[in-house]
This record gives structure tokens, sequence and C-alpha cells, in this order.
């Protein structure tokens, strides 16, 4: 079961990045930081490629479909579930123009901008955690050893020809990227 600690760490870095996105918002409204608009764009890019390009449709494509296969009482959780990866994708659409507005429209906008990162991460959290708490404890149950092996294959692997290993690579390399762009404490970056 490989692919359920790919899909943790994938959490895990999108929390951190989302964790990242509202300490700078909310020090911006305390007044303890200037908005670095270079990272903002970073951060907003990584959240919107990484769970839209190769997390999410990795989920539709293999654990949720083993698992309304071979446990056709999950399917209500697994339809909300991947209505959300669909809303997500609008939702970080929001983001992006608010960032864009508060960029080039100047402090006015600064208020919209930080209500939509805090409405993302909301949304963004409990759909991890129903992944986590409901979804990884039923595929554990119900997945047979055959299906374990498609779905980790398809993780770890990334032997899927629509993703690819450089697409993970290429995540890595913007995750890096961020975390030496960000000040401390959430990444290694020039203090501002
Ligand atoms: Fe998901
Ligand atoms: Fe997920």
């Amino acid at each position: 079961m490989k692919a359920i600690n790919v899909i943790l760490d994938e959490h895990r870095s999108l929390a951190a990045v989302l964790h990242g996105m509202l300490y700078l918002t909310r020090a911006i409204r305390d007044d303890r930081m200037q908005p670095d608009f270079k990272l903002f764009g970073a951060m907003v890019y990584y959240i919107d490629a990484f769970p839209e390009r190769l997390h999410h449709p990795k989920e539709d494509k293999y654990l949720f479909r083993l698992l309304r296969l071979r446990h056709p009482a999950s399917g209500a959780l697994l339809d909300r579930l991947h209505a959300e990866h669909v809303a997500g994708e609008t939702k970080i659409r929001d983001v992006e123009a608010a960032l864009r507005r508060y960029e080039h429209g100047g402090a006015s906008h600064f208020h919209e901008f930080s209500e939509a990162v805090e409405a993302y991460a909301t949304f963004h959290w409990a759909h991890m955690r129903a992944e986590e708490e409901e979804v990884l404890p039923l595929a554990r149950q119900h997945l047979t050893q055959a299906d374990w092996s498609e779905v980790d294959e398809a993780f770890a692997g990334n032997s899927d020809p629509m993703f690819g290993a450089a697409a993970g690579d290429e995540y890595e390399v913007l995750f890096r990227r961020i975390a030496h762009l960000a000040p401390p404490p959430i990444g290694v970056g020039p203090e501002r």
C-alpha cells in the first residue's frame, strides 16, 4: 500500500503551501510583512497545477474507481469528493483572480484576496480530511491485493503515461522553489 504514503505525502505538501499562504496573508493583515507577489504567484500556481493535474485525477482514476467497484456503499461519499475535485478548480481560479486584482489594483483588494485564501484552505483541508479519515480506511478494508498493485503503481511510479514521472519531479522542483522564496518560519528565503 505504497499509494497511501504517497497520498499522505502529497496532502502534506499541499497543506504546507496552504499554511504558508495563510501565514503570509495574516502577516500582511497585521502589518508585519509586505506582499511578495512572486511568491504568492508560485504558491497559487502550485496549488492550482498540482492537485488539478496530478493528485485528484489519480485519486479519481484509480483509488475512487476501485473502491466504488469493491464497496458500492461508498458511492455517495466518492460522488461528493469527486464533485469537490471539480469545484476546487473553480475555487482556485477565484483565488488566482483575487490575487491578480490585489497585485494590480492595490491594497483595497487585499481583504477580498485574504478571504479567498481562507475559504480555499478551509475547503481543501476538509476535503483531505475526508479522504484520509473516510476513503483510505475503506480502501484498506475493501481493495484487493491486485487493486493495490494497480493503485500503488499509479501513485508511486507515476507509470500512467497521462502523468509521467517528470510531472511529479516538476512539482517537487516548484515546491522547493517556494520554500526558497518564502521567509522564515515557513521557508528558508530572505527575512522580510
Ligand atoms: Fe482529492
Ligand atoms: Fe487527495
